[in-house]
């Protein structure tokens, strides 16, 4: 454990503003700081955060807790990470020989170990090239890949053997136990045999930004193998959905530009016939963490080069969404009489597909054109249908200049005044916006109902869990009376585990006198719980909380205690209250 004076320092160095503003846009609102949450796609400025008290809510997504939290969520690390990283900020040294601190050296260690592993197989696979069986080889020149760019990429082959890797590596020093937890070896259900995970497939090594090993895509060699793919599942220093394959490169390229493709034999292609700011998303849809990447990497444009399919169309159009609330700018390139970019530059060759890139349409022209997809727009009922969803796409545009270089196009298209459709437009963004309103509204309201993951056992205890968040709220609110609070609660009271956790948390530090929501800023509650203790305090931020109202919550724990418990369990002093309100119920049979 880190001593939580320090924690505190870091915490008080670090103002969250000045934090998270490295980071987001941040837009004034009075006391607060709002911004469109970085944590989940959002219209509206949802993300709040409060400099008097140093901690964050989003109101859309429910991510929320203090400057350590946001950093735990933004860089996704541990705990422990975030504090380095915030101390280091501060230029403050993090006490020596500390117990967790330790715990995370081993940790880091282990990655070390695995990375190094995953280097040596790459470099396993890739003389594998060059050996006995060049089945790899010649598949990657039937690709039409140069020698240099083989290399470049570190590209290889896994053979037949169903150990070749494994003995090169136990030969290395490596156990089952780093090959399985590496991915690269697999438990046989059955037999319980250990073997290799690739087998008669080319190599794709995977390189994060700073060059090193993180995964592995390989892809059969055989006609019809299956998968045709098979790639590295998350492990300790890889998570899917966190990378993009050939960043590593595409980041040295000059260029503010960007071309995304789907394939790893797209980028590479697309490299070798010199470009080199291309990647791929690695065998998932796009998620917005990389679109973060592609942003914080200072590109400004993204080139979306997906294969011509109905598939890549729709990947296309979810991916416009993604890159444009990350700010990017997206055009969308059209493959025409190629299946993807690897097989147009094999075709074609690189001037014509320059020449692609040039004139890739901007992605609102292309959301604007799809449209009218199957639409007979000659007929006014087509046409109505068309003009209907046109609406819709510039209803999302946030920026009023662009909105009304569209309107006025598309007027011209369909031969509507401007006016008219500047008025459809405008009652669409009301509409959305009063729905995205009224989301918001109904999410705070609905909050216990919605499946509580974060203290599941409020599912079961909707009425006693709220109870026990109007305590805890007052509490945070009003620290001076937990003392009394103490005196009639016990933590044993609370009925849900998290919001027993809380409160033992704040009635056990609150002789030092911290202010309560620093009592639970501890590695002890996850980034998901300190969330949801922002959230308690966010979200009823404006309502009252008379004392009888918590008079009200107490009863609510006691009557579930006494109701839960057998007599014989139950203190003298609690028998004796529930003895009392019986006699006053005057149904009763006496
Ligand atoms: N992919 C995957 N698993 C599969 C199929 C595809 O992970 N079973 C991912 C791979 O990253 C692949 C990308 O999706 O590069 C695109 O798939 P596809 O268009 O089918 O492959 P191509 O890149 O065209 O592959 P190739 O040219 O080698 O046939
Ligand atoms: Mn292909």
């Amino acid at each position: 454990m880190l001593p939580q004076e320090f924690l505190l320092q870091v915490i008080q160095a670090n103002p969250i503003e000045s934090v998270a503003g490295s980071y987001v846009q941040l837009q004034r609102a009075g006391s607060k700081l709002k911004c469109k949450c970085p944590f989940h796609p959002d219209n509206t400025p949802s993300c709040v955060f409060y400099p008097e008290n140093n901690s964050f809510y989003c109101f859309g997504c429910h991510v929320g807790g203090s400057v350590i939290t946001f950093v735990q969520n933004i860089e996704s690390v541990s705990f422990l990470e975030a504090v380095k990283m915030l101390a280091e900020r501060a230029g403050m040294t993090i006490p020596a020989n500390d117990r967790s601190m330790a715990e995370a050296k081993r940790e880091e260690e282990f990655k070390r170990r695995l990375l190094a592993l995953n280097r040596s197989a790459a470099r396993f696979y890739f003389n594998q090239l060059t050996g006995a069986d060049k089945r790899g080889l010649l598949y990657l020149k039937e690709r039409a890949l140069l020698p240099e760019t083989i290399r470049k990429y570190g590209l290889g082959y896994a053979g037949d053997k169903w150990d070749g890797l494994r003995q090169a590596m136990h030969a290395e020093g490596y156990s089952d136990e780093e090959l399985i937890t590496a991915n690269l070896c697999s438990r046989s259900q059955k037999s319980g045999g250990i073997y290799d995970r690739f087998r008669c497939r080319v190599i794709f090594p995977i390189f994060d930004l700073k060059g090193s090993v993180i995964a592995f895509g390989g892809r059969t060699i055989e006609k019809d193998g299956e998968p045709k793919y098979l790639n590295s599942s998350d492990t300790p220093v890889f998570k899917k959905g966190l990378n993009l394959f050939s960043m590593n490169f595409a980041k040295k390229s000059q260029s503010k530009r960007l071309i995304l493709a789907e394939g790893y034999m797209d980028v590479i292609a697309m490299n070798q016939g010199g470009f080199e700011n291309t990647v791929a998303s690695l065998g998932t849809a796009l998620t917005p963490e990389q679109c973060r990447l592609i942003r914080n990497q200072r590109f400004e444009e993204v080139v979306v080069s997906y294969d011509s399919d109905a598939a890549g169309r729709n990947a296309a159009m979810k991916a416009i969404n993604l890159l444009r609330a990350e700010g990017l700018r997206v055009r969308i390139l059209r493959v025409e009489n190629a299946k993807d970019p690897d097989e147009y530059l094999k075709k074609f060759g690189p001037d014509f597909f320059r020449r692609l890139i040039e004139n890739a349409e901007d992605a609102v022209s292309y959301l604007l054109d799809r449209c009218r997809d199957g639409i007979d727009i000659s007929e006014i009922g087509g046409k109505n249908i068309a003009l209907q969803n046109a609406v819709k796409v510039l209803s999302g545009l946030d920026n009023k200049l662009e909105r009304s270089s569209y309107i006025s196009k598309l007027s011209k298209e369909y031969e509507i005044s401007q006016t008219e459709l500047t008025e459809a437009v405008e009652e669409q963004t009301g509409k959305r916006q009063r729905r995205a309103h009224r989301q918001e509204q109904q999410a705070v309201i609905n909050r216990p109902l919605i499946r509580d993951t974060v203290n599941p056992d409020a599912n079961e205890h909707h009425r006693e869990a709220t109870a026990e968040r109007w305590i805890l709220c007052y509490l945070l609110r009003n620290p001076e009376m937990l003392p009394q609070i103490e005196a009639r609660l016990a933590p044993e009271d609370f009925v849900t585990g998290l919001n027993r956790r809380i409160y033992s948390a704040l009635t056990a530090r609150a002789a030092e006198g911290l202010p309560p929501e620093q009592t639970v800023w501890t590695e002890d509650f996850s980034a998901a719980e300190a969330g949801y203790l922002a959230g308690i305090t966010a979200e009823y931020d404006q309502v009252e909380m008379p004392e009888q109202s918590i008079e009200d919550c107490i009863g609510i724990l006691k009557q579930y205690r006494m109701s839960a418990a057998p007599a014989d369990a139950l203190s003298d002093a609690d028998f004796s209250a529930q003895f009392a309100r019986l006699a006053q119920n005057k149904r009763g049979q006496i």
